[in-house]
């Protein structure tokens, strides 16, 4: 089983190198992935999260009920489930102009949640683990997973996003716990 790297390791704030071969070994990595993020039930994880510096993403959406998620493609809504998990290389993100706000935690910073002010909507591009081009767009819980997992593969966490208040909150809970 992979282990989760916690705030305070440094290749949390590592920029993640691209990805120039989809291969076998980068087949089992992803299957790693995903058997670390149902052990830990989180809805997403980055590789950075077990300590691997590349630009790779596992996501799956299905187990936050409440939460509903959106993808489509070519304006058409597909069946979220169908498309889970999803594994997602060197994935880039654009951004739709309105933004919402909604909880997040991260497997990173364990017992730590707080709002954070994300696009609404965005638009994906990645490769899957056959190499083929994947695109879509998404919004709700998927949008905000694939925003907070992207960011990670560039080093930044969600507290980094919290308002100056949340943050301060944050920042005295984490010193309770670091004691
Ligand atoms: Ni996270």
């Amino acid at each position: 089983m992979l282990e989760i790297t916690k705030l305070g390791h440094p290749v949390l704030r590592a920029k993640a190198e691209p990805i120039r071969e989809i291969d076998a070994a980068l087949r089992r990595f992803a299957a790693d992935m995903l058997e670390a993020m149902y052990e830990h039930e989180g809805c997403g994880l980055a590789a950075n999260q077990v300590g691997v510096a590349r630009r790779i993403i596992v996501i799956d959406t299905r187990g936050a009920k409440n939460r509903p998620s959106v993808l489509r493609l070519g304006g058409k809504s597909l069946p979220v489930h169908k498309h889970m998990p999803m594994v997602l290389v060197n994935p880039e993100l654009e951004f739709g102009p309105e933004r919402e706000s909604g909880d997040e935690a991260c497997l990173s910073i364990p017992g730590i949640h707080g709002d954070v002010d994300r696009a609404r909507v965005v638009r994906l591009r990645a490769l899957d683990l056959d190499g083929a081009a994947v695109e879509f767009e998404a919004e709700g819980l998927l949008s905000r997973a694939l925003q907070h997992e992207v960011d990670h593969l560039d080093g930044i966490l969600f507290i980094d996003r919290l308002d100056a208040e949340e943050r301060k909150r944050v920042a005295d809970e984490l010193h309770a716990m670091a004691r």
